[in-house]
């Protein structure tokens, strides 16, 4: 098979020229040829070199003019070239073996074949040439292509080897099977779980990306179920590993959480593309495992789940190294908050009721909202349908109350400088409790959201205080 009319841009006919020049063996090999074949687009491309990567790439910037972004990696013999949006990497042609302890390979010099079949899939080894007299030829050795139609991941070689040469490559697996809609060959897929233990030594960072990778996918439950199967999840995500099984007492059963939140998950997914809400449904009920009971009257129950889950939420996020800051918090907030919208909509919906979820979720009420929908998923059809109305009602509500009251992105109509003016105050414990005085009364509706009601609000707390007045701001 031969491909050359389908490498369209101009760096391939530059890369060839130079090959031809320098009489260098060059091949473009891995993910872009697997992307060129499943016509999925692509940004970078892969060259394999046999002699010198660094020295290839050197020429090839030289051939492209001036102001060629290039940057030369001497410690790995890797080079990277930047042109337009494609970033283009060279490496020698390896024939690499790995420590058993780390990822670091030992680096020998090899042939294409040598370097083939120590890629990690079938379908990621396919190579194309860049030499003159077979421009565009597919080098196949492993008949990835086959593997492509029959949409398998497979190891090149025994996949013993394949994954203790690189462990992350058992992410990798389950990474490409979710977003590419394949299965994992039986064979492959066995050794994941006679190695899961080896995913110790890959760093955390690796990890939380092809796991992100995993939950930007279109249908991310699909790579959980296999994570779940293989035993990868107990090993990098045992709160989540948690969340599945059904518990009985007394005949009474309360649901699979892990199916649950799967549920959830994919629900999310079809409607956001961001992480983090995905995140948040990934999260939503994570500590029912351990907050969960049973009692004689009611049956099961996860009381706080809502609590302990935020609390959760910060602690898996540094034991997954996933960011600390403002997306952890957002996180947080959706898992704490993610009862309220269901609470609200069971009861008679009260508008101090719905400013309180206004000044509790700020700007991020509509992904609260998606959340929330997101988590029906009773196989009951007429209660999905009583609930996704109560949400409408509740929506309506929310939409109508921000117009009024204006509470999502609250900044007190009074501010503390104001009441420590007015009584001659100093800044103190008294000064907050003044200010949470009047958030109430404006949350509750005694008061509208405007400074003058809340400045004579503030003056009657402070006489209840026993204040003497000051400095008046405004006239009696
Ligand atoms: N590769 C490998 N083992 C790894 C990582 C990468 O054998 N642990 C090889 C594969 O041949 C892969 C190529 O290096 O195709 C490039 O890797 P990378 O850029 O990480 O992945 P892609 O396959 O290009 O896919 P994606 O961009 O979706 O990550």
């Amino acid at each position: 098979m031969n491909l050359a009319e389908h490498l369209h841009q101009e760096f391939f006919k530059i890369i060839a020229e130079t090959a031809d020049r320098t009489k260098t063996k060059v091949f473009v090999i891995g993910g872009f040829v697997r992307d060129l074949l499943l016509h999925r687009p692509s940004k970078d491309a892969d060259f394999v070199v046999q002699g010198s990567g660094i020295e290839f790439a050197r020429e090839v910037a030289k051939a492209m003019g001036n102001n060629t972004e290039a940057k030369y990696f001497e410690n790995f013999g890797t080079a990277m070239i930047r042109k337009g949006n494609w970033e283009l990497e060279f490496v020698g042609a390896r024939k690499e073996s790995y420590r058993k302890d780390s990822r670091k390979p030992i680096v020998e010099n090899g042939t294409l074949a040598d370097d083939q079949k120590r890629r990690d899939f079938t379908i990621n080894a396919m190579s194309l040439s860049m030499q003159k007299h077979n421009y565009g030829e597919l080098h196949d050795p492993f008949n990835g292509l086959e593997d492509l139609e029959k949409k398998i991941i497979k190891t090149p070689l025994d996949p013993d080897i394949t994954f203790s040469d690189d462990p992350l490559r058992m992410m990798r697996a389950i990474r490409f099977a979710t977003q590419l809609n394949f299965s994992i060959d039986t064979n492959t897929f066995q050794a994941i779980s006679r190695n899961k233990n080896r995913m110790s030594i890959v760093s955390k960072e690796r990890i939380a990306d092809e796991l992100n990778k995993i939950i930007l996918a279109d249908k991310p439950s699909v790579g959980f179920k296999l994570l779940e199967e293989s035993g990868l999840l107990k090993v990098i995500f045992p709160q989540m590993a948690a969340l599945k099984g059904v518990e009985v007492v007394n005949k009474k059963a309360h649901k699979d959480n892990f199916y649950h939140t799967l549920e959830v998950l994919d629900n999310v997914a079809s409607k956001s593309d961001n992480l983090w809400l995905r995140w948040a449904a990934i999260l939503h009920d994570i500590a029912k495992p351990v907050t969960k009971r049973y009692d004689n009257k009611v049956g099961w129950t996860f009381h706080s789940h809502e609590f302990v889950g935020a609390k959760m939420t910060k602690t898996i996020f540094k034991q997954l190294m996933l960011p600390q800051n403002e997306h952890m918090k957002y996180v947080q907030k959706l898992v704490l908050l993610h009862l309220r919208p269901i609470v609200l909509s069971k009861d008679i919906v009260t508008d101090s009721a719905v400013r309180r979820l206004l000044f509790d979720a700020g700007n991020d009420v509509d992904d609260l909202m998606q959340l929330c929908e997101a988590d029906i998923t009773s196989k009951n059809e007429a209660k999905v349908k009583k609930y996704l109305q109560n949400f409408k009602i509740v929506r309506r509500k929310l939409k109508e109350v921000e117009e009024k009251d204006r509470i999502r992105n609250w900044q007190p109509p009074v501010s503390g400088e104001v009441i420590m003016k007015t009584f001659g105050l100093k800044p103190s414990p008294l000064v907050g409790d003044i200010k949470t005085a009047i958030r109430e009364a404006i949350l509750d509706g005694v008061i509208p959201n405007e400074f003058e009601p809340a400045y004579r609000f503030m003056l009657k707390e402070g006489e209840k205080q026993g204040l003497t007045l000051e400095n008046n701001l405004i006239n009696q």
